[in-house]
């Protein structure tokens, strides 16, 4: 998704921006640009492609201390150099970089037009360096405050002005912007990733507010042109950590780390000598989590089937009806907001549109709204209610692995908590706890021996077409493996509850069409054994990941990849990690870009 950089101060801008830029790029992106300011003379380089190519064409020449910078996720226009950010007005006096949407350009822009401007881009963010034009009478931040009350939609904005070569304006509307405080040097950016190798003091933007930064200088201000006091604030996250620490490719680094990531979400929050646990962040008295009759949980992708692994804990455990809605279909839907319901919305980014959007629709309808995030600081802690963060640590990667087993540890703690409030006993309660605890082990011993992984993605990444097929609490993970598989390697693959198979896609079962099934030593295990022989009985290829010593599992399939014997309560844990694995290996052997799969975005800011 797209991404912002600016800075001024007396290092190279160009240096800084696109240092920054390449920082970015795991958010996706399809083209980029900067733009500097030397000393009254602007100049723009902007491309389709990545980073590194920018970076070859960039002169050694391009000399400035201001700049601005940006990666381009196409929303409006094609993937073109001309719709690659920065963009200017008719007299290339404004430059700016936008992320975002806005809606009513097209009318902007037709009486622009009226009015004499020409327009090099089919984007709806050069509309807005128009507008800004339109306006300026010398005073930049003025123009940017009266461009923004004309502005429907989204934005983050970086903006300068080619007579003011030591002057950014950044502006917030629902789009993420942080400003960074160097020493006499300042930064704007999307995203902290992208300046933190400078500094890590930040200020984070809310909606509707404005910055000007000069090297030596930051002013906030509302919408009204009133001076805010905004708090300074201290980024956690070391850059090393970011770094893909000897593996080649960030997913398969933070699929190896989940062991760790697993236990910084558990970690302090387990309570054994009262065999429940605390979750400060959910800012509830134990009345108020008392009173909670029914808990819903909205998030999107990974983040939704991590939900979906809550939802059915809290259910059949702390016995409250629980379910899990997608978000971009929880906005639209006029959704009924009772008040013993208790709302999570689950997002790594914590910048998803979708789910802020559908946050933001339940606590207008007045819900009580958690939030389950990793990234610290982003818009959903921010404006939801309370909350917990996962500590994942950065996950670069594309596709999520590592934060979708530390938001399912967290609702393994949730439910640990609702349910001891409740009826669970306390050696019930132990044994949730010492499940949890398991994790980690049972996790390092699958990562012992993963060629039989390795060896049977290579054998089977020829085939076109996957089902994947669980129960349960494995029904999810089912789902999520499907997903891993599609979005990283593109071999289709969808994933179902094992028992739905004979209601319609049984019919797509040939020796063409292999199915992964998910096998624990639960109550489950029978019927799922019964449907792997429906599709055997169908020619159908069965790789199943089992349970080390069911040898009547081995005995009917074609392929399996063992786990460990565990707590029941584990295997969507155990069950996850080889599916990512399967995914990643397939990905390696088709040549795929693993970390930045086609199309996709790590943090989908658009609807
Ligand atoms: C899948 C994936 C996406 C995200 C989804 C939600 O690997 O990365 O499906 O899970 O876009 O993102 P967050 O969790 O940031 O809200």
């Amino acid at each position: 998704m797209c991404g912002i950089v600016g800075y001024c101060g007396p290092k190279k801008a160009a240096d800084v921006l696109l240092e920054g830029l390449k920082r970015l790029e795991y958010r996706g992106y399809d083209s980029a640009g900067i733009c500097v300011n030397n000393m009254g003379n602007l100049r723009t380089i902007k491309r389709t492609g990545k980073i590194k190519d920018l970076r070859n064409i960039v002169p050694v020449t391009f000399e400035g201390h201001t700049g601005i910078g940006h990666t381009r996720w196409a929303t409006h226009g094609e993937v073109t150099d001309e719709n690659a950010h920065p963009h200017s007005d008719d007299s290339e006096k404004i430059v700016l970089v936008h992320n975002g949407i806005i809606e009513n350009y097209q009318t902007i822009k037709n009486k622009l037009i009226v009015e004499g401007h020409t327009f090099k881009s089919d984007t709806d963010s050069e509309v807005i360096a128009h507008l800004i034009a339109s306006l300026y009478t010398g005073n930049l931040e003025s123009a940017v405050k009266e461009t923004v009350f004309l502005l429907k939609g989204t934005y983050g904005l970086a903006v300068m002005h080619k007579d003011i070569p030591d002057k950014i304006v950044g502006v917030r509307n629902g789009s993420p912007l942080v400003v960074g405080i160097g020493d006499s040097e300042m930064f704007l950016a999307s995203d902290v990733t992208a300046i933190m190798a400078h500094t890590k003091q930040v200020i984070y933007l809310e909606d509707k507010e404005l910055v000007v930064i000069t090297p030596d200088s930051y002013k906030t201000f509302d919408f009204n042109e009133q001076e805010l006091q905004k708090k300074v604030e201290n980024i956690g996250w070391d850059l090393d950590q970011i770094e893909k620490d000897g593996y080649d490719y960030f997913m398969e680094k933070e699929i190896y780390e989940q062991p760790e990531s697993i236990l910084r979400a558990f970690v302090g929050r387990i309570d054994r000598e009262g065999a429940t646990g605390h979750l400060g962040g959910l800012n509830m008295t134990p009345a108020e989590l008392i009173n909670i009759k029914r808990i819903q949980i909205v998030a999107a992708g990974t983040s939704y089937y991590a939900g979906m692994v809550g939802a059915y804990l809290i259910e059949s455990i702390a016995r409250i009806p629980a379910s899990t809605e997608l978000a971009s279909e929880v906005r639209y839907k006029n959704p009924v907001v009772q008040p013993d319901t208790l709302y999570f919305v689950v997002s790594q980014s914590g910048e998803t549109a979708d789910t802020l959007y559908a946050m933001k629709e339940l606590q207008r309808k007045g819900a009580r709204v958690l939030g389950v995030c990793n990234v610290v600081g982003s818009t959903i802690p921010r404006k939801s209610d309370g909350g917990v963060y996962i500590h994942s640590g950065p996950e670069i990667a594309v596709a999520s692995t590592k934060a979708f087993t530390s938001q399912i540890t967290v609702f393994y703690v949730l439910t640990l908590i609702l349910a001891r409030m409740r009826h669970l006993s306390f050696e019930e309660g132990i044994r949730i706890v010492s499940a949890l605890e398991s994790v980690p082990d049972k996790l390092r011993e699958i990562f012992k021996d993963t060629n039989s992984i390795h060896d049977i993605a290579k054998r089977y990444s020829k085939y076109e077409n996957f089902l994947f097929l669980g129960r349960g609490l494995n029904y999810s993970v089912a789902l999520e493996g499907a997903l891993k598989l599609k979005e990283i390697s593109y071999i289709h693959a969808e994933g179902y509850s094992s028992a739905e198979i004979k209601h319609g896609p049984i019919a797509l079962i040939n020796e063409n069409t292999p199915s992964l099934f998910l096998v624990p030593d639960d109550n489950l295990r029978d019927k799922v054994i019964n449907n792997i022989k429906e599709v055997k009985a169908r020619k159908g290829k069965v790789i199943a990941i089992a349970v080390k010593g069911d040898d009547e599992v081995a005995k009917i399939v074609d392929d399996v990849i063992w786990i460990p014997s565990a707590d029941p309560l584990t295997y969507p844990y155990l069950m996850v990690v080889p599916l990512q694995l399967f995914a990643f290996y397939s990905a390696i052997e088709l040549k795929r870009d693993v970390d930045q799969p086609r199309n996709l975005a790590k943090s989908v800011t658009v609807e």
